[in-house]
């Protein structure tokens, strides 16, 4: 019996928060056995907006290194660079002339991160594009499953749009693909606004915790974090700061909101807020050390992203050369 597919990515705009981690690559894991997977560094993404070259392919590297030392097994599934499999790119185009400009300017993400940026700056063609990249990256793998965020969620589901279109108009040619959403880590909130999800483009440092920081620097960040004034843990929209630590807890321990508010009855937020950093702590700390090492051995990494862009050349090139045909190309 075929294995199903699942697809998933993360762009190296930054470094790998703990909301990366926690609403993906430790959901990514479990998949392993079961399904044949493509987990994919989304260097193409990360360059809709500017980057420092060398910084790029730093984190390309570091992001490799935190898959496998969470627990990605580069044996089992195919771990390689988007770039690196230029069929993403040449997919992205078809598809492009198969998505509309009216579903691609209700994309909410699109919305949010340019109405953030100053007026008369200018915008790139690859922001507004981004969907449709994802779009090919996750349908010339015929995937079944993409387990993301929620944040997510609007972006997978325009790709199976794009994909039934495809299908329309041509003959069936893709899987409809579909979102698996981590439910605990969801949406990891910003620690400073918890009213917005964590990201790694974040300016405020203080509004992330990154994979890679240091004992010290978690206890401070959790330290700081925005709560409020009730004083007591609750697992309510009301105290949204929180209930994002509960999420974090929660979602690291495998354990209920409830149980980790019953931990803390009576107790203040300094206690809670120290054990919130502690359980961080603990989980990082394995994957620090592996990531660490890892680090020190380039080629190695250069060697598994290698073999991970044969086996999706492979798989990609396949519903390429059919998508090609199907055109007329
Ligand atoms: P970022 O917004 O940090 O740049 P990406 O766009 O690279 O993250 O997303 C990589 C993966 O991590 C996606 O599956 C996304 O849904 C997930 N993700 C990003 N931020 C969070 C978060 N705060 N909580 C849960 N999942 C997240
Ligand atoms: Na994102």
């Amino acid at each position: 019996e075929k294995k199903k597919i699942v697809f998933s990515a993360i762009k190296p705009s930054g470094e790998i928060t703990l909301g990366n981690y926690l609403g993906a690559i430790k959901n990514w894991i479990r998949f392993q056995d079961d399904y044949e997977c493509y987990y994919c560094i989304a260097d193409l993404h990360a360059i809709t907006v500017k980057q420092e070259p060398k910084l790029l392919r730093k984190r390309v590297l570091e992001i490799l290194a935190i898959y496998i030392a969470s627990g990605l097994d580069y044996e089992k599934s195919t771990l390689f660079v988007q770039s690196h499999v230029p069929a993403h790119s040449e997919a992205s185009w078809l598809l492009t002339c198969t998505a509309n400009m009216g579903e691609l300017s209700r994309m909410t993400q699109y919305k949010d991160k340019t109405a953030k940026l100053k007026e008369n700056t200018s915008i790139s063609a690859g922001l507004f594009n981004y969907p449709v990249l994802m779009a090919a990256d996750i349908l010339i793998y015929n995937t079944d499953f993409v387990p993301v965020g929620i944040d997510q969620k609007q972006h997978v589901e325009l790709a199976r749009d794009i994909a039934q279109r495809f299908n329309s108009s041509y003959s069936d040619t893709f899987v409809l693909p579909e979102a698996k959403i981590s439910e605990s880590a969801a949406k990891i909130m910003d620690l400073q606004d918890p009213e917005k999800k964590m990201s790694k483009s974040d300016d405020n440092e203080n509004s992330y915790i990154l994979v890679l920081d240091k004992p010290e620097v978690i206890r401070r960040k959790i330290a700081r974090a925005v709560t409020d004034s009730v004083g007591v843990v609750n697992y309510t929209d009301e105290q949204p700061g929180v209930k994002n630590l509960i999420n974090i807890v929660s979602a690291i321990k495998g354990i209920k909101p409830d149980e980790v508010v019953k931990l803390f009855e009576g107790k203040g937020y300094k206690e809670f807020k120290e054990y919130v950093a502690e359980t961080i702590i603990e989980e990082l700390k394995p994957v620090q050390e592996k990531a660490n090492e890892l680090l020190t051995e380039k080629e190695k990494l250069e060697k598994i992203y290698g073999e991970g862009a044969m086996k999706a050349n492979y798989h990609a090139m396949k519903t390429l050369r059919k998508m090609q045909k199907k055109v007329g190309l």
